[in-house]
This record gives C-alpha cells, sequence and structure tokens, in this order.
C-alpha cells in the first residue's frame, strides 16, 4: 500500500473518531504473526482491515445501534462501502467482508487475513486486559503495567 493511501485511510480513522491507535497495533501484530508463521495475505487487505474491523462501535456510527449489538456483524456490513472508496475489488471486498465479520469469533474463517486479524486483535486486547489489570492491583507500580503489555503482546494464542 502506497504511503499516501496509508495516510487518507489513518486521516479517515480519526474523522470518524476511531480507535487508531488499535488500527496500528493490530497491523503490526497480524504482520508479525504473517511473518513468524509464514502465512501469505494480501497486504492492502491487511492494512484496511485492521483499521476498520472495528468501525461500527467507532464514535460516528455507533450512535446508530441501541443496547448491546454485535459490532463485528454491524462493521462487516458498512465496511463494503467504505473499501470501494479506497478501490479494492469485489473480490477484495469479499475478503475484508469476511476478516470483519468474523474478527471476533473462534474457528470462523477460510482466509488468512481472518485468522491474522483475529489473532492481532485478541493479543492487543490481552495487553489492554493485563493492563487494566494491574492498574487496579498495583496503582503505584505502573512500571509493572508497562512491562506486563510487552509480555502479553509476545503471548500468543493461535486460532487455525
Ligand atoms: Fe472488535
Ligand atoms: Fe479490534
Amino acid at each position: 500500500m502506497t504511503n499516501e493511501k496509508l495516510e487518507r485511510i489513518e486521516a479517515h480513522i480519526t474523522k470518524l473518531n476511531g480507535n487508531l491507535t488499535h488500527g496500528k497495533r493490530v497491523l503490526f501484530l497480524s504482520k508479525l504473526i504473517a511473518e513468524k508463521e509464514s502465512i501469505p495475505y494480501d497486504e492492502d487487505i491487511l492494512v484496511f482491515t485492521a483499521y476498520f474491523h472495528d468501525v461500527a462501535a467507532y464514535p460516528f456510527y455507533k450512535d446508530r445501534f441501541t443496547g448491546i449489538f454485535d459490532h463485528a456483524l454491524e462493521s462487516s456490513k458498512l465496511v463494503p462501502e467504505l473499501a470501494k472508496v479506497y478501490c479494492f475489488n469485489d473480490s477484495q471486498i469479499e475478503t475484508i467482508v469476511e476478516a470483519t465479520k468474523y474478527h471476533d469469533k473462534v474457528k470462523m474463517r477460510s482466509c488468512n487475513e481472518t485468522q491474522l486479524i483475529r489473532n492481532a486483535d485478541g493479543v492487543d486486547y490481552l495487553g489492554y486486559m493485563a493492563v487494566f489489570r494491574d492498574i487496579t492491583k498495583f496503582p503505584n507500580d505502573l512500571k509493572k503495567s508497562s512491562r506486563d503489555i510487552k509480555t502479553a503482546q509476545r503471548t500468543i494464542f493461535y486460532d487455525y
């Protein structure tokens, strides 16, 4: 993906008040997993999905939903239109929809990108949980939280 396209995507996420740092971490972690496990993937699909997989939960769209909603399912309904803006073709959009829809559901995949995004998202979530847990338990030891998030992000549980 070109730097110009990536900058457009990041500006788009910022405009939607989305979680840009989560998107960046999911992208970084998914590429790391792919490299370590020699899993082939489409770069453009992985980048787009890393940034947009939670789009329905972003403040810009969230008000459309009431009560508890499946943010992955709702995001998968939003991504086709968003992906067209970045000139993805129908086959690529099909993969983006699958990876978005199943990014929080175990054993539901056929595409490598779905597996990569799901595992990266899970690792990032583990990092958050470790920090929240430690801040609660050890509010005066933020260094411990920082150490633990690094460890958590190294502890990858795979969903094959
Ligand atoms: Fe999510
Ligand atoms: Fe996520």
